[in-house]
């Protein structure tokens, strides 16, 4: 058995599935593009027959990422599921079909209402099925970690038997503990005859906050794939870290010796990416994402750092990728300095998302005297999670103080058409809003709103993510600009953009890199 492990990302599928984290179709595709340049492995892209939105999803990132990871969809143990996964899988280069069924007696009993020998008899059919399409099918005992022990070993000999070349033992509710889960594993190994076919892989939810040490005493006790999600969003209390696994592994190398194809570097930026899709921010001392993961504050700890960094930082910033916030920029630098700073931060872009960033940073610049690396990330992210919007923001002015009445006007354009409306309210916002409404007649309630500087210093940049539902659908919106009126404005148009475009269909994202 060899020491290299797979990472196995499933942000898209088992992430995107959490309450809140629901991505449209190309947001799923910025997100894939990011992880192929993270050099993940696998990508799970979505459960294709959930819905259209779903296999949307599949068929766009299967089509439009070429020479990056294996394209995984899932599907439960039925026919129809697997001839809908591979209907949109088929144009990818390397694509996977991942079938599950529960195989534990709580599970079988009052979920599937079946019986064991059922069970089995679906997942051996399931699995001859889809190789009839492919030759990588994964295969879950979903809620393996509570499954009768001898059951499992046969559900897993009989589906390698069958042709899986994947099995992934998931700890479904995150109820296992490290040694006990590495135990499973290893009853897999001693006891399943046919075991050295398939790769074996795990997949740890976080409900007792302990998915990533369960993941590594899987890979201690043979697991070569990991399944994981960036900041470790999923269900309940999510899923295992992607991040947290990749860090442990590489900084712990002298007890863990394993190998990982991933790029370090571009974690931080993968997990800055999924934030500003999802509008969810990390908690500030999450590990190695969070804001605090890399601060010093306390002066014996930063004493020691200046002496030598190793007295109190296991890993150095840029390993995953964290700029450093420096001031780059000014009003006076031209387009040439701005790529250039831009390739620096390994952000590569378009023609014309090049030329749209551009502009907003000269406006930007303009306002603000200092542009540092973080308001050029915000910048270049906002632009090409805006891309072909279907309503863009002319001109904006508001009123506001105290003893008035809150007004604002707000011009619009969609494709060569302009509109304007005049609003009034509680505040500019308020009053900005109701104009938007008025052009757009879409309806929404603002679920949620906030705001914070993306750097330091009173003309900071300042971003406004939301959370708008339309019809029982809800959205994120995200906008920055150093006014926070124009910030709020963008992002409330940003969300309306996306019930618009949820009706159209996905157009292919031309800029090769969007963060
Ligand atoms: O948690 C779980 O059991 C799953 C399977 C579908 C792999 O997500
Ligand atoms: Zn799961």
């Amino acid at each position: 058995m060899g020491n290299r492990i797979m990472i196995f990302d499933t942000t898209l599928r088992d992430g995107e599935q959490a309450p809140g984290c629901s991505m449209n179709t190309r947001e799923k595709l910025e997100m894939a593009r990011q992880l192929a340049r993270l050099k993940v492995d696998v990508i799970e892209a979505g459960f294709a027959i959930a819905s259209e939105d779903d296999f949307e999803a599949v068929k766009t990132i299967a089509q439009n990422l070429k020479d990056g990871p294996i394209i995984a969809s899932l599907c439960r143990a039925r026919d129809i599921d697997i001839d809908r996964s591979w209907e949109a899988l088929q144009y990818a280069e390397r694509s996977r079909i991942h079938i599950f069924i529960a195989t534990s007696e709580i599970h079988i009993t009052y979920k599937l209402k079946s019986t064991h020998e059922d069970v089995l008899q679906a997942a051996v059919t399931a699995v001859k099925h889809a190789r009839r399409y492919t030759d990588d099918v994964e295969f879950s005992p979903e809620d393996a970690h509570r499954s009768e022990q001898d059951y499992l070993c046969k559900v897993v000999e009989e589906v390698i038997k069958a042709g899986a070349t994947t099995i992934n033992i998931p700890d479904t509710v995150g109820y296992g503990v490290p040694w006990e889960f590495g135990a499973r594993i290893k009853n897999l190994f001693d006891r399943v005859p046919n075991i050295d076919k398939a790769v074996i892989s795990c997949h740890c939810h976080n409900d007792l906050g302990l998915a990533v040490a369960n993941s590594l005493e899987a890979i201690r006790n043979g697991a070569r794939q990991v399944e994981c999600t960036i900041n470790g969003i999923g269900e309940r209390a999510g899923n295992a870290s992607l991040e947290e696994i990749v860090m442990a592994l590489r900084t712990r190398k002298d007890l863990l010796d394993f190998e990982v194809g991933v790029n370090t570097e571009e974690i931080y930026r993968s997990s800055k990416l999924l934030t500003s899709i999802i509008g969810i921010p990390v908690q500030p001392n999450k590990a190695i994402v969070g804001a605090n993961a890399f601060a010093h504050e306390a002066g014996v700890h930063q004493h020691g750092m200046l002496q030598k960094p190793l007295t109190y930082e296991i890993m150095t910033p840029e390993s995953v990728g964290v700029p450093q916030s420096r001031l780059v920029l000014g009003k006076h630098s031209g387009r040439h300095a701005f790529k250039k700073r831009l390739e620096e931060l390994g952000v590569m872009l378009a023609e014309e998302a090049l030329n749209r960033a551009f502009i907003r940073f000269k406006i930007v610049a303009d306002k603000k005297k200092e542009v540092f690396d973080d308001d050029l990330l915000a910048i270049v992210e906002e632009e090409a999670l805006a891309a072909g919007e279907t309503y863009t923001l002319e001109y904006l002015q508001f009123t506001s103080g105290i003893n008035i009445v809150p007004t604002a006007t707000v011009r619009l354009k969609r494709e060569n058409e302009i509109f304007q409306e005049s609003g009034w309210g509680d505040g500019p916002v308020d009053a900005a809003y109701k104009a938007i409404d008025q052009i757009t007649k879409i309806q929404g309630r603002l679920a949620d709103y906030s705001i914070r500087a993306i750097t330091a210093g009173k003309d900071a940049l300042g971003e406004v993510v939301l959370k708008l539902e339309v019809n029982g659908h809800t959205v994120i919106g995200r906008g920055t600009s150093t006014d926070v009126i124009e910030a709020s404005v963008r992002a409330y148009l940003n969300a309306i953009n996306k019930i618009v475009g949820a009706a159209r269909p996905p157009k292919d994202m031309a800029a090769p890199r969007g963060l």
